[in-house]
């Protein structure tokens, strides 16, 4: 029995950041305003047929000019630090040459308030919303796109560096591949087995020349922001074993065995066959630039299993007959964290953590009845979560903060307003905030520094 005196077990180192993550095309809405060029999402948003219910970004959640009223409910939720993307092409409308000042000027005035808020910001350069005009020019199948990021990069660093101290170059580069070049179903919604290799390496490449111009002329931190989920093997049989290995290093190895040990997985040949090429020894010396931070967005794990239909992996995901399930399908499995920020610690080194995305979509109403909304499944899938975090930290991980995903509800890409990520609601009719009771419940864990996840022991 648990003695009412006890300390909790669940205090978090000291400095350790409360966050909460959102990104520029889901949340801002006015995407062509004071100048901006539009980017492959407003393109993709306004191709009939590929948004459900038609939504688009053009309103979203309005927090483009509502920024001020959100920075509030940061205050009120007690958050020390907040994630937002900038969209390049409010910065640069083309892509590349003439800044526009007023884009600039945005992230500015959202800085400084959440400065003054006493809210750490941790700024993410690209959150998937490449300026059209690049995406005319072949995109992330160009190669002189790690050039063009790099003159973003410097745009924004060289305005925003003396006030935010974390910065992100990418954010997720396996879905932006995957979605986007593989699959289809994100922007630019391609499906070539050919493009994938040369969209992925690309984004590699660009982060390193973003990390070199970083160096240049900021004076804090860099890392990279990516999705990872751990892989279980369905069984011990040879060739569900193999199909994990696939899938591990398809998606979570892909793109930090670059960044830190200047190659690519074995298994990326066998996957891709002929469409991987032979890459030049040098790309893997921009590649592996030194970083100060990674960022882990995670949300589920997969068990997995050989499947000679499932292409191009031949592997693919055994549902788990007692297992609870989010509204995207997701396994709700909080050890796959631990587990995840373990396995980069130990097969990377002891470089800082932070869990930069993790939480879930679960069906709400749309429209809050009396504050706050209950919403009972994310109270909890937050708070073990954060359990799985602080055990994490347990094992020795240097894990600096959590930002849960999201703040408010918002655009989930291609799935409109259907699915609900926020611990924030948003009614998308009136525009109205009201609280949710996982924010309230994240609100007593960080104001209590953690000690209050022992009160769901
Ligand atoms: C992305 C977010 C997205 C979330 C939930 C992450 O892959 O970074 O933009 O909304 O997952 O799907």
């Amino acid at each position: 029995m648990k003695s009412v005196n006890a300390p909790s077990p669940y205090r978090f180192p000291d400095g350790f950041l409360w966050g909460a993550a959102t990104s520029a095309y889901q949340i801002e809405g006015s995407p062509l305003a004071d100048g901006a060029g539009p980017s492959i999402w407003h393109r993709f948003a306004h191709t009939p047929g590929l948004m459900r219910n038609g939504d688009t970004g053009d309103i979203a959640c309005d927090h483009y000019r509502r920024f001020e009223a959100d920075i509030e409910l940061m205050k009120r939720l007690g958050l020390t630090a907040y994630r937002f993307s900038v969209s390049w092409s409010r910065v640069l409308p083309a892509g590349v040459g003439a800044v526009n000042p007023a884009g600039l000027g945005f992230y500015e005035r959202l800085v400084d308030g959440l400065l003054r808020a006493g809210i750490e910001p941790m700024l993410t350069l690209y959150h998937w919303d490449l300026p059209a005009a690049l995406d005319d020019r072949g995109g992330w199948l160009n190669p002189d796109i790690a050039g063009w990021f790099a003159e973003y990069a410097l745009a924004v660093v060289r305005r925003l560096d003396d006030r935010v101290k974390l910065w992100a170059t990418l954010n997720e580069p396996w879905v932006i591949t995957d979605g986007g070049y593989l699959h289809g179903a994100l922007a630019p919604g391609h499906r070539n087995r050919f493009e994938a290799p040369i969209s992925s390496h690309n984004l590699l490449r660009a982060h390193g020349a973003a990390v070199q111009a970083y160096r240049a002329c900021g004076r804090h931190q860099v890392g990279i922001v990516v999705n990872i989920e751990p892989k279980y093997p369905a069984s011990d049989a040879p060739e569900d074993l193999a199909a994990t290995r696939r899938a591990h290093a398809y998606m979570n190895a892909q793109y930090l065995d670059p960044v830190f040990l200047g190659h690519y997985p074995a298994e990326m040949t066998q996957i891709f066959g002929e469409a991987w090429p032979p890459w030049p020894a040098s790309d893997f010396e921009l590649i592996r630039q030194p970083i100060d931070f990674v960022g882990i967005n995670y949300y589920t794990r997969s068990v997995t299993r050989f499947d000679p239909d499932a292409w191009p992996l031949q592997a693919t995901r055994v549902k788990q007959p007692d297992a609870v399930y989010t509204e995207t399908d997701w396994e709700v499995f909080p050890s796959g964290l631990t587990d995840t920020l373990t396995w980069v610690r130990d097969r990377y080194g002891p470089i800082p953590q932070y869990v930069t995305e993790n939480g879930a979509a679960f069906p709400d109403p749309g429209t809050a009845g009396t504050a706050p909304l209950d919403d009972p499944s994310r109270v909890l899938y937050l708070r073990e979560h954060l359990k799985a975090v602080h055990a994490a930290i347990g094992h020795g991980v240097d894990v600096r903060g959590y930002f849960a995903w999201s703040l408010l509800d918002n655009l989930e890409w291609s799935l409109g307003f259907s699915k609900r990520f926020g611990i924030v609601h948003v009614d998308f009719g009136t525009l109205q905030r009201t609280l949710k009771a996982s924010g309230l419940s994240y609100a007593k864990v960080i104001e209590s520094h953690g000690a209050a996840l022992s009160d769901l022991a």
